[in-house]
């Protein structure tokens, strides 16, 4: 990865310069930074491959510089590597603390940061490579939606409110994620299903039923490959599942069926009903709340996931 953009933020002209010449023998590509408020700005204009961070360095240190990266679902996975001059151990733990995947120590020795920026941006091909399959499986997923005019903006509502709903109830960032990622892909495996079916405007006979409940099956075959979605199949698979056991493709009940996948059961039927589909008017999120209490009275959703998702929607906060 020899033409890689590297940002640079340094407010000492002196390192800039030793870097610049250093980094650009190389082949790199460098972006400069004279403060930490400007790193963000040439962040956004030029996307680098990495960053090199100086702690110390006026408006905005380079410790915040990193948590913002760090912090940002887009930029989360660039690679950050800090410099200080200054007492290194404290400002060591700082700064892994902050997000930072390497830390070095001035004076700066060329091959020591050479060889950690060709690891960590070995790694970031990878993980490049990982989330360009995701971009794909995400298109996808909307794809189904472009098929289907009662079914637009589907995927991405059942994603917003799984999120919300999972950090209500005080989910860690990782399982709010999946819930993000299960959100988006729940039905992509309606790919596989024929349009005669999918887009049938009357009812379902028992074949087609049988032919739709395999969407379960086909999104974990089209998502299975990739080891990145391992903890998303469980929603792929089992979000048409009941807690008494009626559901589909497993007929898994209470203890089987993780509060993740509870959390999409809810929200995916909730938009189900709020939406206007070629069989039925949009229900009133009232009368959403009405069947789905009566369902939770028949055993199929989690109460006190309901409940606090009725709750967020009687609060305004979404839905
Ligand atoms: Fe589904």
């Amino acid at each position: 990865m020899a033409c890689a953009t590297i940002l640079v933020a340094d407010d000492d002209r002196n390192a800039q310069q030793t870097l610049e010449t250093l980094l650009t023998e190389q082949g790199y590509t460098v972006v400069f930074a004279a403060n930490g408020h400007e790193a963000l700005e040439r962040l956004q204009e030029s996307h680098p491959d990495l960053c090199v961070l100086d702690i110390d360095m006026p408006r905005l240190s380079g410790m915040d510089v990193c948590r913002k990266i760090k912090s940002n679902n887009e930029t989360k996975l660039l690679p950050v590597i800090m410099l200080t001059g200054l007492s290194p151990d404290h400002e060591k733990q700082r700064a892994f603390e902050a997000g930072c995947d390497d830390f070095l120590t001035k004076p700066l020795q060329p091959v020591e940061l050479l060889t950690r920026i060709k690891s960590l941006l070995r790694i970031k091909s990878l993980t490049d490579a990982l989330e360009d399959a995701e971009v794909v499986l995400f298109t996808l997923a909307r794809t189904i939606e472009a098929k289907d005019r009662y079914t637009m903006g589907h995927a991405d509502r059942v994603a917003r409110y799984a999120v919300a709903l999972g950090r209500n109830l005080g989910l860690d960032p990782n399982s709010v994620e999946i819930l993000r990622k299960g959100g988006i892909l729940h039905d992509i495996g309606k790919l596989g299903i024929p349009d005669a079916v999918l887009q049938k405007e009357g009812p379902l006979d028992a074949n087609e039923w049988d032919m739709m409940r395999k969407h379960t099956l086909i999104g974990c075959e089209i998502c299975g490959r990739l080891k990145g979605m391992k903890d998303v199949l469980p929603i792929i698979r089992n979000h048409h599942e009941r807690l008494d056991g009626t559901g589909y493709p497993d007929g898994l009940k209470k203890g089987d069926i993780s509060d993740l996948v509870r959390i999409v059961n809810v929200v995916d039927i909730y938009d189900a009903l709020t939406s206007r589909r070629s069989y039925k008017e949009a229900f009133s999120p009232e009368k959403a709340f009405r069947i789905l209490w009566e369902e939770v009275e028949r055993g199929w959703w989690d109460h006190d996931i309901l409940k606090a998702w009725e709750n967020m929607v009687h609060k305004h906060q979404i839905g």
